[in-house]
C-alpha cells in the first residue's frame, strides 16, 4: 500500500508529532510526513522533526498582517509538499475557510477532552472545575466550526480527586498518542466514510493484504 504524504502542524513541544514519527518508523502507520510547519519559532516539535531528517518550515503568524495572508503562505507550502492529510498536533490556530477548501475532509485535529464537552482552550482544567470524572481526548476531521467536526475515535480516562491540570493532560496525553495513529491509520486505508456527523469505520478491504 502506497504511503499517505502527511503535513504535520505543530505549536507546542510535539509530543503527538514524536508518536507518528515513531508509528511511521516501525510501520504500524502507513504513512510518511511530508513536512512538519509551525507558527511558533521555538515549538519543540520543529526540534522533533528535524531529529527525525523531516523537512520543516516556520510559517509565524505574528509576521502576517492578516489572517488570510498565513493561511495562504501555510496551504501554499502543504500543497507544494505534496500533502493527502493535514495532521493538526497541538496547533493553536484556528483553521478557516482557505484551509477548508484547499483540503476538503482531509484535515484532522486531537483535542484533550471528550467533545462535544469542553472545546476551546485550558480544557484538562476546564473538566477538573466541572468535577467530571472522566475525560479523555477526541480525533475528529474539521470543519467550520471549534472542534466540532464529526469524531472519529476517542479514548477515556478517569479524573482523580488529586488530578492537577498538568496530572490529567499527562493521563489523556498517553492516549492521545495511541488514537492519533490510530485514526490516521484507518484513513490511510480508506476506511472512514463521513456521513452527516457519522464517522462510519469500514471493514478492511482484503485486497489490500497485510501490511
Ligand atoms: C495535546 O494535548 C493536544 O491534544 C492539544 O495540545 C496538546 C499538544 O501536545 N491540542 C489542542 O488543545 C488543540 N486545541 P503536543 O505538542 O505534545 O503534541
Amino acid at each position: 500500500m502506497k504511503k499517505l504524504r502527511l503535513g504535520v502542524l505543530a505549536s507546542g513541544g510535539g509530543t503527538n508529532l514524536q508518536s507518528l514519527i515513531d508509528c511511521c518508523a516501525d510501520n504500524s502507520l502507513t504513512a510518511e510526513i511530508a513536512i512538519v510547519i509551525s507558527n511558533n519559532p521555538d515549538a519543540g516539535a520543529l526540534s522533533r522533526a528535524e531529529n527525525a531528517e523531516i523537512k520543516t518550515c516556520c510559517i509565524n503568524h505574528r509576521d502576517f498582517d492578516k489572517r488570510a495572508a498565513f493561511d495562504n503562505r501555510v496551504v501554499q507550502q502543504l500543497q507544494e509538499s505534496g500533502v493527502e492529510l493535514v495532521v493538526l498536533a497541538g496547533f493553536m490556530r484556528i483553521i478557516g475557510p482557505i484551509f477548508l477548501e484547499a483540503f476538503p475532509q482531509q484535515i484532522i485535529n486531537i483535542h484533550p477532552a471528550l467533545l462535544p464537552a469542553f472545546p476551546g482552550l485550558h480544557v484538562q482544567q476546564q473538566a477538573i472545575d466541572y468535577g467530571a470524572r472522566f475525560s479523555g481526548c477526541t480525533v475528529h476531521f474539521v470543519d467550520n466550526g471549534v472542534d466540532t467536526g464529526p469524531i472519529i475515535l476517542q479514548a477515556v480516562v478517569p479524573v482523580l480527586e488529586e488530578d492537577r491540570a498538568d496530572d490529567l493532560a499527562a493521563r489523556i496525553l498517553i492516549e492521545e498518542h495511541k488514537i492519533y495513529p490510530q485514526a490516521i491509520q484507518l484513513f490511510a486505508e480508506g476506511r472512514l466514510q463521513i456521513e452527516g456527523r457519522q464517522v462510519h469505520i469500514l471493514p478492511t478491504d482484503p485486497n489490500l493484504g497485510s501490511r
